[in-house]
């Protein structure tokens, strides 16, 4: 790979549910929960996802660590194409942060056991050296090397998380996709927590994809942002230009509609919140039902997601964009 190339480049990515036939030949209905994202992950970035629940943040968060199968398109990191490969060659590169801290841990294992199997089984290490990396791990996410022989329902929602990032770690992944992290954590803890991955993304020179419907903590966290609407990529652009200065329609409503500190939440009237039917979109912008600046050409044709800036970093999937 040159020096300058994408860490992680998705092309395409696109999962559908259902499908098929039942025994009785009649067709079952098909759901296209994400419908062809294309991004490139720098090393050392965090990309925010954010978007409405059901937008298909978690399935394709799913897919980037091999939990499930594209229906379509590749995963590359350093320009190998890993999506065909298999999981594993994925997991050991990219891991997955569960929003839900202790029913993402096995009640009925150790601590020790929970960390020990990605070292066992995606890096092979042998006993002596699983044991030096176990105590170094659990101290980096400020946990007590004692807490290895408890379990799970020991541990508060925080350092549950703590667990679960030191998990992912274990395996000493390149990426970690984190999926609504701190979603579930009390305000004082989510700040913790926060600072915690921080830290280790430093340490480590991790590359973040952190997932979360709270723009606050996205826009605290991220350094590149990606709006999702529907399965889509809407919107993509640097943190500070995506808040100040958002081109799409949706990402403004979404950023209108949000308690971000320093900004006022402003009204949002007229929005009816009606999403296309799942089953059979109809063509043109998913998102016209709801939109203010929607025209005619918007119920025909689907907008590409193009640069909108001369350098190219910020993109959006508009016929009649904000700055416009
Ligand atoms: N295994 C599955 N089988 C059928 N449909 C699914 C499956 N997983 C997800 N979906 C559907 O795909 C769409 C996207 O779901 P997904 O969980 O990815 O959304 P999300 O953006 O993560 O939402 P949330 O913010 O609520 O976590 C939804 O319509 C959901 O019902
Ligand atoms: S393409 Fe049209 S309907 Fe879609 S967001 Fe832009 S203006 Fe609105
Ligand atoms: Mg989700």
């Amino acid at each position: 790979m040159s020096e300058t190339g994408p860490l992680m480049e998705i092309r395409d990515l696109a999962r559908s549910f259902g499908g098929g036939r039942t025994i009785f030949g009649t067709k079952k209905p098909q759901l296209t929960a994400v419908r062809g994202v294309s991004l490139d992950l720098t090393k050392g970035e965090t990309l925010g996802i954010v978007g409405e629940s059901g937008c298909g943040k978690s399935t394709l968060a799913r897919m980037l660590v091999g939990l499930d199968r594209p229906t379509r398109g590749a995963i590359r990191l350093d320009g190998e194409d890993l999506s065909a490969s298999g999981t594993q060659a994925l997991a050991r590169r990219v891991q997955y942060v569960f929003q839900d801290p202790v029913s993402s841990l096995n009640p009925r294992q150790t601590i020790r056991a929970i960390l020990e199997a990605p070292m066992r089984h995606l890096l092979g290490l042998g006993k002596d050296q699983r044991k030096a990396r176990l105590e170094t791990l659990i101290e980096d996410v400020n946990l007590r090397p004692e807490f290895l022989d408890r379990y799970p329902h020991e541990f508060s929602g925080g350092q549950a998380q703590r667990i679960g990032i030191a998990r992912a770690l274990a395996a000493e992944p390149d990426v970690v996709v984190l999926d609504e992290p701190v979603s579930a954590l009390d305000v004082s803890v989510q700040a913790q927590v926060l600072n915690l991955l921080d830290r280790l993304k430093r340490d480590r020179g991790l590359t973040y994809v952190f997932i979360s419907h709270d723009l606050a903590v996205v826009e605290s966290v991220a350094t590149r942002v990606a709006v999702m609407y529907f399965g889509e990529i809407v919107e993509t652009a640097p943190a500070r230009d995506l808040f100040r200065a958002p081109l799409h329609p949706y990402t403004d409503l979404l950023i209108r509609s949000a308690p971000v500190p320093n900004r006022k939440r402003q009204a949002t009237s007229g929005d009816s919140g009606e999403l296309p039917d799942p089953y059979d979109p109809p063509p043109g912008c998913p998102f016209a039902p709801r939109c203010p600046r929607a025209e005619a050409d918007c119920r025909e044709a689907m907008p590409p997601l193009e640069p909108r800036d001369r350098g190219g970093a910020h993109r959006a999937a508009c016929f009649h964009p904000l700055a416009d």
